[in-house]
């Protein structure tokens, strides 16, 4: 597939310089077509009996087959969930902390994660986003480190290999700005928590959760999916792996857009977007103060020389769609493989207008 095919099948790229899929990826016709098509499947044939529930679960396989595939891990220790911030809250609760038990966090995390660390009733640790912070914040107490592969504030990547290494604690991934944007390998974690809506240009809700040894962690909202058999009392066997832990009922048509967001990604795609995110450093690099660090992730955050909320409505004025990240000073462009230097110059003009 070309560059100009795997992009036009996306049909706000032909209006927009759409740089936002940090927040929700681009839709492409496919995904919109296949999320229709089910609906009408629904509204004429209905929603019961065994050959559509069959269907189903034939869906969700196959959603937890791609997104495995994306997070280069085994579909056992994958499960379905409808974001990032469900796989924090799994994770969480089902670790069983309490007040004696510290979690590490970083000051750059959003709330998706922060919130599940906070309702888990643990001593929360806040260290600067630095590999050898987090290391050097590691006490006896220390349960986990949770915290973003890709900060969605600074586009920083962090080397979470080596902090796992180093620090000898499980780490939960927050992979919201990962999954999609850089090659990825959740085996080397122990949680690997992704939004499909993002940069996999998923329907939303969508996302997944990989766990290394699901065993190991409890099931604390269990849906009906999750078992392979009950009690009237409600006594449960999980089902085997990750899938136990699957947030329950996911909308079918969905499931189905997902299937088609999955196959609209070409096999050049990492190497492309790194390019073009590059490509956007250097550019933005001659009108305002970049933050991102070169060859980090996806994203490019930077410092506008006046207001970024006043920035970013007159981008989008001029169809240029990027995003202020509030009470930070900066503005952030997403850089995906379907970004093409129109569209950055478009970006650098606006930018270069406003100043
Ligand atoms: C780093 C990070 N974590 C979590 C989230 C929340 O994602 P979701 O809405 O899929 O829970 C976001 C969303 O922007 C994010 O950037």
């Amino acid at each position: 597939m070309t560059f100009e095919e795997a992009r036009a099948q996306f049909p706000m790229l032909e209006r927009y310089a759409y740089l936002n899929a940090g927040t929700n990826g681009p839709l492409a016709r496919a995904t919109g077509e296949a999320v229709i098509e089910q609906t009408r499947r629904d509204l004429e044939h209905g929603r019961s009996g065994m050959a559509w529930f069959e269907r189903v679960l034939e869906l969700r396989e196959a959603a937890r087959l791609g997104l495995a595939a994306v997070l280069d891990a085994d579909p056992l220790h994958v499960a379905l969930t409808d974001s990032t911030s469900r796989g924090c809250s799994i994770v969480l609760s089902g670790l069983g902390l309490g007040a004696a038990d510290e979690v590490i966090i970083t000051d750059q995390e959003h709330f998706g994660l922060t919130a599940p660390v906070h309702a888990a009733g643990v001593r929360v640790v806040v260290t600067e986003a630095d590999e050898d912070a987090i290391v050097a914040a590691v006490t006896p107490r220390t349960r986990l480190i949770a915290t973003s592969h890709v900060l969605w504030t600074t586009g920083r990547r962090l080397d979470l290999r080596r902090v796992r290494e180093d620090s000898g604690i499980p780490v939960l991934v927050d992979g919201a700005q990962s999954a999609g944007a850089i090659r990825v390998a959740a085996g080397e974690f122990d949680f690997y928590t992704v939004s499909a809506q993002k940069w996999l240009c998923g329907p939303e809700p969508t996302g997944a959760l990989f766990v290394r040894d699901p065993e190991q962690l409890r099931v604390t909202a269990p849906g009906y999916l999750a078992q392979t058999s009950y009690e009237p009392t409600g006594a449960f066997a999980p089902k085997e792996g990750a899938a136990r832990f699957d947030s329950g009922w996911l909308a079918t048509p969905m499931l189905l857009g997902l299937q088609a967001a999955l196959a609209t990604h070409p096999e050049w795609r990492y190497e492309r977007a790194a390019e073009q995110a590059a490509r956007c450093r250097e550019l933005l690099g001659a009108h305002v103060d970049v933050v991102t660090p070169a060859g980090h992730s996806t994203l490019v955050s930077f410092r506008p020389s006046g207001d970024p909320a006043e920035l970013v409505a007159a981008l989008d004025d001029a169809g240029v769609i990027v995003r202020e990240l509030p009470g930070r000073n900066l503005v952030r462009a997403s850089c995906g493989w379907w970004t093409s230097d129109e569209d950055l110059q478009r970006l650098a003009a606006g930018i270069a207008a406003a100043a």
